[in-house]
């Protein structure tokens, strides 16, 4: 049973890559034919971890000219979290990221959080009768989030929360979502809904696309622990906020192993080469190279050149950061004109659907 589970997995992933992989290089060419939907929870500040494995991909999208919708899923932290006091500062920590990193707000690029759109948040309601509660208690990605969680009573918007995902990317009809592939089971029920609900009211003229998963194509960047995942909540990050000394710091902690020779070898050598990999997405040069260069220089000299080159990455977007923290008034202008724009299109969307479902009244 788990084996064909396993398999099962497999072959959702394998597809996803493949389909992946076309609009990569489909978008190149022509990038209007696309929308691009992405979205974080406003569960703190973004680290490297964010940085490398989505950030920098959705600054090159939306440098390519895609549309970008960036939403903040304030709502779906409710669903995880009994404390909400944060989750305003949490936001604007968000969009100070996003912007210091190379978004820019513009004519087809806006962010903006997704509570703030009733209009959209209409569609829940017919999105729910589209799918059934076996499909919604399956999703393997918010089973594993039961499991983790620290809630004493799980919610149901634990289970719906997936539908609610679905509406932040069919509002706007968004048809690329940059994620992880912990994503794939939610652009999976949002597929489902967008083909039911085409296929029950509008057969003729389908009102939403069938969104696709763009996968990142950088490996997971693991914990400074060595555990798998780099996350807040472990305390194995570095924040983008970091400043160089503190990054320093933080890197000398980092675990590596008895070993004096640095080799690039992920398999039994796991967080040397995680070290290595992080270098070497900041120069561009192979982390088999890096490695190399550094040989019998061993760790000091392998946390050295991470610094350095980790903190050169970082010192346009750390600046910017700092200067943008200065100006909360722009940061809510951000949001504000992110909040109409997603209004607009929300707009014309309700009004589309209540034509084809029969509620024009
Ligand atoms: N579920 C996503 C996460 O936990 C956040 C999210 C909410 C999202 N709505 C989205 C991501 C729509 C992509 C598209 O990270």
């Amino acid at each position: 049973m788990a084996e064909e589970l396993e398999t099962n997995a497999d072959k959702i992933l394998a597809e996803a890559m493949r389909v992946s992989e076309k609009i990569e290089a489909d978008i190149l060419v022509n990038p209007k034919k696309y929308r691009v939907l992405t979205g974080d929870r406003p569960t703190g500040r973004l680290h490297i971890g964010h940085y490398f494995g989505s950030l920098k991909n959705r600054v090159r999208l939306s440098k390519l000219g895609v549309p970008t919708a960036i939403l903040i899923a304030d709502y779906q932290v409710l669903t995880d979290h009994d404390a909400f006091d944060k989750i305003s500062q949490n936001t604007k920590e968000l969009v100070i990221d996003y912007l210091a990193a190379g978004i820019e707000p513009g004519e087809d690029v806006f962010i903006y959080p997704h509570s703030h759109v009733p209009e959209a948040n209409q569609l829940m309601v017919p999105f729910l009768a589209l799918v059934s509660n076996s499909e919604l208690s399956r999703n393997p990605t918010v089973k594993d989030e039961i499991q983790k969680s620290a809630m004493s009573v799980i919610n149901a918007g634990m289970y719906t929360y997936p539908v609610h995902q679905a509406v932040d990317i069919l509002f706007c009809k968004g048809n690329v979502v940059p994620v992880g592939k912990d994503q794939l089971p939610h652009l999976e029920i949002a597929r489902l809904i967008a083909k039911r609900f085409n296929k029950k009211f509008s057969p003729e003229k389908p009102v939403f696309p069938e969104p696709q998963a763009l996968l990142s194509k950088t490996p997971m960047i693991m914990g400074l622990d060595g555990s798998a995942k780099m996350s807040k909540s472990l305390g194995n990050t570095i924040m983008l906020s970091a400043t160089a000394d503190e990054t320093a710091k933080l890197i000398k902690k980092a675990k590596t192993d008895q070993e004096r020779n640095i080799t690039y070898d992920p398999v039994n050598r796991p967080e040397v080469s995680n070290l290595l990999r992080i270098i070497s997405l900041c120069t561009g040069e192979e982390p088999e190279n890096v490695a190399a260069r550094i040989g019998e220089g061993g760790g000091g000299m392998l946390k050295s050149t991470l610094t350095e080159a980790l903190n050169e990455e970082l010192r346009p977007l750390r600046e910017k950061r700092a200067q943008l923290e200065k100006e909360p008034e722009y940061i809510r202008k951000v949001l504000l004109d992110g909040v109409e724009k997603a209004r607009a299109i929300a707009q014309e969307t309700l009004k589309e659907v209540r034509h084809v479902m029969n509620m024009e009244i």
